[in-house]
């Protein structure tokens, strides 16, 4: 999980049915081990699994994503941030899949929820929000990849996701924080729709609103958080995420700060 690794990664939705390789396969197993043995910022336990296709009923993707072979899936219990806990912990196994130079794209609407979460075993009071495919890129893009892939790449500018104390005030770049936000402003999301919206509060604690209503939103803002410990940690800055008592900024929505050690 690196800076490389989020600055590369980008939606695939053509495979080209090649398996991978059991080096590959054995680190991306290891990988999912160990983030499986921790929780996420909010505590939920997430379960993540690798799939084969055909090793169970055929998982569905309703024609998005052709020539899959390979899935990734997250599982969590229902309970109070379990969304946020899905995108930051399915996002770390998508960047470490991106280091190994393999291709993926977050499905949290356009894949069976049926077969998935057979294949899942799914527990009662667990909930299947998101899949990816996993493998190399390749094959005949389906017309439908082609247009979804058409409004990728394109992200709103700084002023409008980072703030300088309100929310009347754009952030300018330029300091040690620089590469952790824009790490942010190049994470995916549901329908690229880009909920995120943090506030800079003096020289050390970044406070993260949500301007999305849905699931989905929840889990862009849980990759998120991904992306910008991913960054600062490698900057070698220290600090931890916490929830403060902090009201709603009008219609966007308090999350957690994070604060500088
Ligand atoms: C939570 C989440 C759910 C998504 N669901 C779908 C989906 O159901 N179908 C799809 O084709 N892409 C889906 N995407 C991929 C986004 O469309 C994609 O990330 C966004 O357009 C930005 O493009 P990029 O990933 O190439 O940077 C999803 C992404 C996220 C983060």
């Amino acid at each position: 999980m690196t800076i490389k690794n989020i600055m590369s990664r980008r939606s695939v939705r053509s495979y080209s049915g090649e398996p991978l390789n059991a080096e590959d396969l054995g680190k991306l197993r290891a990988f999912i081990n160990e983030v499986n043995g921790t929780s996420g910022i909010f505590g939920n336990n997430v379960r993540l699994q690798y799939l084969e296709n055909g090793e169970v009923e055929k998982l569905g993707t309703y024609g998005v994503i052709q020539g899959a072979r390979a899935f990734i899936a997250a599982a969590c219990k229902k309970g109070a941030y379990d969304m946020e806990d899905v995108g930051y912990q399915f996002e770390k196994l998508i960047l470490f899949a991106t280091g190994l130079d393999l291709a993926t794209v977050c499905l949290g609407g356009t894949f069976s929820r049926g077969a998935f979460s057979k294949a899942m075993n799914l527990n009662e009071g667990e909930a299947l929000p998101i899949v990816s495919p996993v493998g190399h890129e390749g094959g005949k893009k389906s017309l439908l990849g082609r247009f979804i892939k058409s409004n990728a790449g394109n992200r709103k500018p700084w002023g409008e996701l980072f703030f300088d104390g309100d929310f009347n005030t754009p952030l300018a770049a330029g300091d040690e924080f620089t590469v952790a936000l824009e790490a942010v402003r190049q994470a995916p999301s549901a329908i690229n729709a880009q909920p995120w919206r943090i506030m800079k509060d003096g020289d050390s604690v970044f406070h993260f609103y949500s301007a999305g209503k849905t699931d989905m939103n929840r889990m862009d803002m849980g990759i998120a958080l991904c992306h910008f410990e991913v960054a600062v940690a490698e900057k070698g800055i220290e600090g931890q995420f916490k929830v403060l008592e902090r009201s709603n900024g009008g219609e966007f929505k308090y999350l957690v700060s994070w604060i500088k050690d």
